[in-house]
């Protein structure tokens, strides 16, 4: 897939076999943020739906998605709110579980970072089951928030995530998609 920049961002993306574990191939977006046209094409392409859009506030998903989320919120004249794991956050938190492989992790949002019919923008690298986004969503709609869309850079269609992020009523906007 081409940008409007004519840079092939798939092929920036790393791909390691049997990590974490065996069968799985790890799309790894670090050689594409390292990559300065490709780190600048992909902000570029994650934001354009929303240059002008009303928003409120931009939210990244601990860890990647403060990397970008944060470009993001740069580029688009927001604030930036991070969504992190457990215990990281240093006041008051609102937190939602969220099923992993095996067992359960939790994700928080410090209460007062999001008010009552604020529009937020939730941003993270890739999107696989969609439970990590899920819950993040969950955490901007506890906090009063609406979220206005979610993006990502990648897809991984057959886990079928943006379906089930569209199934909550969520605009989902990713960049590439991978089997
Ligand atoms: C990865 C990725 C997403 C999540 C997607 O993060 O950055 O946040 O997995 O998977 P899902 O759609 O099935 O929930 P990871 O859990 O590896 O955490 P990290 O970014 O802190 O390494
Ligand atoms: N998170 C969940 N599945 C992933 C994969 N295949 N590559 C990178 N991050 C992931």
């Amino acid at each position: 897939i081409n940008t409007r920049a004519g840079l092939d961002l798939k092929a920036l993306i790393r791909t390691i076999p049997d990590y974490p574990k065996p069968g799985v191939l790890f799309r790894d977006v670090t050689t594409l943020l390292a990559n300065p046209a490709g780190l600048r094409a992909s902000i570029d392409e994650l934001i354009w739906p929303f240059l002008g859009a009303p928003l409120d506030h931009v939210a990244g998903i601990e860890a990647r998605g403060f990397i970008l989320g944060g470009a993001v919120a740069h580029e688009l004249g927001r604030g930036f709110v991070p969504i992190r794991k457990k215990g990281k956050l240093p006041y008051a938190t609102i937190g939602q579980d969220y099923e992993l492989e095996y067992g359960v992790d939790t994700v928080e949002i410090h209460a007062d970072a999001i008010g009552p019919g604020d529009k937020v923008l939730l941003v993270d690298d890739l999107v696989a089951t969609g439970g990590t986004a899920d819950a993040a969503i969950d955490l901007i709609r506890k906090s009063g928030g609406e979220v206005v869309a979610a993006c990502f850079v990648i897809d991984l269609p057959d886990l079928g995530g943006a379906e089930r992020l569209r199934r909550k009523g969520v605009t989902v906007h990713t960049l590439l998609a991978f089997e």
